[in-house]
């Protein structure tokens, strides 16, 4: 089958157009120490307290570490105001514990944090030194907690403008900071998407907002028409309470190799719940149900600026859940995407239906290598692993592992999640191939195991994997290198898995060349 296109939607409304290069501060790479306004200098622990790693322009360095009973943990900051005539206004002490990627990226967000308002940051880690691994991983956290919202940005005027780090070698280590950069303004870019208002962000300003960011790449929008004439029953059902209506976004990055992977994310502008409506503090958050959708933009982003030799296609099922006089009921039987009837007993469980027909379209039309979805999916997912940890559920261990190792490495954690077959029949519809939520009959609990279990319905059995993100996509707070509101969670593992899948490509694509030579 070869669903005919809708032509490209490009036009755009202000806030995502100009955000990148602008969001946050400067990066530079400098083997000298440069003048600047705040000048940090980490610490490590040593006995019960902590010894300076290099040196400072402050008098008795020792002395002051341990009136201050610094112990050179992680994101401990002694902060040192003024330092004689031509030196920066302040110096930071920060503690880097163990020096290894998770905790310099805490130190690196903690210092960026205490700089706010100043003109300038010097970070000098010639003392340390890092590996290419630690450093990237602290300028990300040194620029992602530099994060304003784009419409707040005119507010705060006296944002760090610029991070110089001061490394013995540059050369070697300017590859890791541009990755860095790179990674940490298509983070950016997600919490943008994330923190929009759905008074604004409608499917439509989601879909001319994916062309924006995605500009250079073949970026396919399918209308309400276009979804209803292809087939697409979920994303359409969700969809039609809104007088705002639904879009799918295909994107597509080729930049070579032998795999072809399609992310999936969940793009629900808004969830109300629809006729099975959600109580008021339940919505409150709900602008921020599209948070898939804009880790697999964002990810996308960055395999285009990286480079990197796979293939990946994007597929953003947006939809607004909304009650009216036009909405799906409890009780409607819908077709998804390549024919499957799904009972929909309660509207909220939505993400599932618009996520199935993108799975469907992935595993029939696009028959990629393997397939990930990223969605807000489940209120039970945070409760389960709170708000660091996004649950993982995969229908292939190799999968798995490889996601699981590229969380780790982006500090963005991953916790494996079991499919239980046992709970597989609680989807038995009398009417339909699938009901959409457990038969409350059985009390079966594991809401989020179920919802993994009726996405898998529609991989056809390729390599798959699953992370409900509803836990980590947003932050009540400031902390480490996340902001208040939407964090961009999944940018960075995807990011990161995309390289490591790109290295592994690398000698198959060889090894083919050899064969047919
Ligand atoms: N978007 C929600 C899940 C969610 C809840 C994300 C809270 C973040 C915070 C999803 O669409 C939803 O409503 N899920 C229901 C499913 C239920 C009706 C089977 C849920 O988790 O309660
Ligand atoms: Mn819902
Ligand atoms: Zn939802």
């Amino acid at each position: 089958m070869s669903p005919s296109r809708s032509p490209r939607k490009r036009s755009q409304p202000a806030a995502v157009g100009s955000l990148p290069a602008l969001a946050l501060p400067a990066v530079q790479l400098s083997a000298e120490l440069p003048s600047a306004a705040v000048l940090a200098v980490p610490t490590r622990p040593e006995g019960d307290g902590a010894v300076l790693c290099g040196s400072a322009p402050v008098e008795d360095v020792a002395g002051l570490l341990s009136r201050e009973q610094a112990k050179g943990e992680a994101a401990e900051v002694v902060s040192v105001p003024w330092t004689g005539a031509g030196g920066p206004d302040r110096v930071l002490l920060v503690g880097t514990g163990d020096a290894g990627p998770a905790a310099l990226r805490k130190a690196a967000a903690a210092v960026a944090r205490r700089s706010k308002g100043a003109a300038s940051l010097a970070l000098d880690l010639r003392g340390l030194p890092p590996g290419p691994e630690g450093l990237r991983a602290a300028v990300e956290a040194a620029l992602l907690a530099c994060y304003v919202y784009s419409c707040k940005r005119e507010q705060e005027p006296r944002a760090l403008a610029k991070i110089t780090v001061v490394v013995t070698d540059p050369a070697a280590l300017r590859p890791a900071v541009d990755r860095a950069v790179v990674t940490a303004n298509a983070v950016a870019a997600a919490r943008d998407l994330v923190n929009t208002p759905s008074l604004v962000k409608t499917p439509q300003w989601l879909a001319a907002a994916a062309g924006e960011l995605l500009h250079g790449l073949s970026v396919t929008v399918r209308d309400e028409k276009a979804l209803a004439a292809q087939g697409f029953g979920g994303i359409v059902a969700v969809g039609m309470g809104s007088s705002r209506p639904p879009r799918l976004v295909e994107a597509v990055y080729d930049g070579g190799g032998s795999r072809h992977v399609v992310l999936v994310g969940k793009g629900i502008t808004f969830d109300s719940g629809g006729l099975s409506l959600k109580p008021n503090d339940g919505m409150l958050t709900m602008k921020t149900d599209m948070g898939g959708a804009a880790a697999v933009l964002g990810a996308m982003r960055a395999a285009a600026d990286l480079r990197l030799p796979v293939k990946v296609t994007g597929l953003v099922c947006a939809a607004e859940n909304l009650p009216s006089g036009s909405a799906q009921r409890p009780g409607d039987v819908i077709t998804q995407y390549g024919g499957t009837t799904v009972e929909v007993l309660n509207t909220d469980a939505e993400g599932r239906l618009v996520l199935a027909d993108g799975l469907a379209y992935a595993d029939r039309v696009l028959q990629p290598d393997a397939i990930v979805d990223v969605a807000t999916l489940t209120g039970a997912m945070p409760v389960a692993l709170g708000r660091r940890h996004a649950g993982l559920f995969a229908s292939d261990d190799a999968l798995a592992g490889q996601l699981e190792a590229a969380g780790e490495a982006a500090g963005e954690p991953l916790w494996r999640m079991p499919l239980v077959e046992d709970y597989r029949f609680a989807l038995d519809s009398p009417t339909a191939d699938l009901r959409n939520i457990a038969n409350p009959r059985h009390k079966l609990q594991g809401g989020s195991i179920v919802a993994g279990l009726f996405l898998r319905e529609f991989t056809g059995g390729r390599p798959w994997a699953h992370l409900d993100v509803a836990g980590p996509a947003r932050a009540d707070g400031d902390e480490d290198e996340l902001t208040k509101g939407g964090t961009g969670y999944g940018v960075r593992l995807l990011t990161q898995w995309l390289e490591t899948l790109a290295v592994q490509a690398a000698p198959t694509r060889r090894a083919l060349r050899r064969r047919t030579a």
